[in-house]
């Protein structure tokens, strides 16, 4: 079975193909010099770049040398409307071509079928029931899963995703965007600081918040002259522990509320390092996945992951309507 995925949800245009379970092709061409100098993604600029990026993958890919496509994938939300819409067009126009099924794919789920690749394959490595904490620009969700395809939001955050968060205070301390990474290597330099800043717990409830710790930051670098690089890297240390924590945090009582020894966190922020150390000491009895670093920012490769998922169970009623919210639900 030969299938294409597409990824066009934000700031990444990316193609993957599929030969079975084996990537055969995969290109991600990243928007963010061109968002970098407006500190965020512009809407407009990314899904003019995407209409002019995806041809030049298509072409790269040698899609005119290839026989036969069976499924085309495409990203159908969440995301932006303009960069999602480029997608599906491809998605429609290729699967037109080939005679393909074409179906509409959640990014989220995406995020977390990435850790089904291993090396240039899909490999059956999720194990269910498990919990998963989804941690990206756009989103930080908490799913409890029983099986691929059967999926269950039990929290979210209730302002900023943690992702942005980072973005949002790395643009304080004058760092690029995205921020995460710069802000994980900054606290790097720091074995301990004074400083400290709280997440606002969301009491009984398994929901996020983390607009509160993001004005925190804000009020207390405003009495400061000059920020040097000694207190950037204090609050970016003091920043990341309080947040890492409170995801530790809710994931525990998730955890430990539905019975669940599998864990899995995905999304952008899970290239954190802090954050990575920090579960696997937390959840010892546990078996935790992680997507391969490469896999964890946006990707074709892990919407093919559920194209293929779909391919095996047969499930392939599917909405192919674009969505910028697009909630997720279950396909078995
Ligand atoms: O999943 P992703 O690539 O795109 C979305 O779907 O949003 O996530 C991007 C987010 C950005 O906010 C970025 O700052 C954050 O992931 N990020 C990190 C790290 N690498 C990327 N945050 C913390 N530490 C990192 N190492
Ligand atoms: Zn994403």
């Amino acid at each position: 079975m030969i299938f294409l995925a597409i990824e066009t949800s934000c700031d990444e245009t990316s193609l993957a193909l599929f030969d079975d379970r084996r990537i055969v092709f995969h290109s991600t061409y990243s928007q963010i010099k061109h968002h970098k100098i407006y500190k965020g993604v512009v809407p407009e600029i990314a899904s003019r770049l995407h209409s002019e990026k995806i041809s030049v993958l298509i072409k790269k890919a040698e899609l005119n040398n290839i026989r036969n496509i069976d499924i085309v994938g495409f990203t159908r939300g969440p995301g932006l409307k303009g960069s999602l819409l480029v997608g599906k067009i491809a998605a429609m126009t290729i699967g037109e071509f080939f005679g393909a099924k074409v179906i509409g794919i959640n990014h989220l789920e995406g995020h977390l079928l990435a850790c089904d690749i291993v090396g240039d394959k899909i490999e059956d490595v999720l194990e269910f029931p498990l919990i998963c904490l989804i941690v990206s620009g756009g989103h930080t969700e908490l799913w409890y899963c029983s099986s691929y395809g059967k999926y269950k939001v039990i929290g979210k955050t209730r302002d900023d995703a943690c992702g942005e968060s980072f973005d949002k205070v790395a643009r304080m301390l004058g760092f690029n965007y995205p921020g995460g990474p710069y802000i994980e290597k900054a606290s790097l330099k720091v074995k301990k600081t004074d400083i400290n800043f709280t997440v606002p717990d969301v009491v009984d409830s398994l929901d996020y918040s983390f607009s509160g710790i993001k004005t925190q930051v804000m009020y207390f670098l405003r009495n400061i002259k000059r920020i040097d690089n000694k207190l950037r890297n204090e609050v970016s240390f003091a920043f990341q522990k309080a947040v890492c924590e409170s995801l530790v945090k809710k994931l525990d009582i998730a955890r430990e509320k539905f019975n669940v020894k599998n864990i899995a966190i995905c999304g952008g922020v899970s290239a954190n390092n802090y954050l990575r150390n920090l579960i696997v000491n937390k959840f010892r009895d546990c078996k935790i996945f992680f997507p391969q670093l490469k896999y964890t920012s946006d990707n074709a490769a892990m919407i093919g992951v559920c194209i293929f998922r779909r391919f095996q169970k047969g499930v392939f009623k599917n909405s192919l309507e674009i969505s910028d919210r697009l909630p997720i639900r279950n396909w078995v």
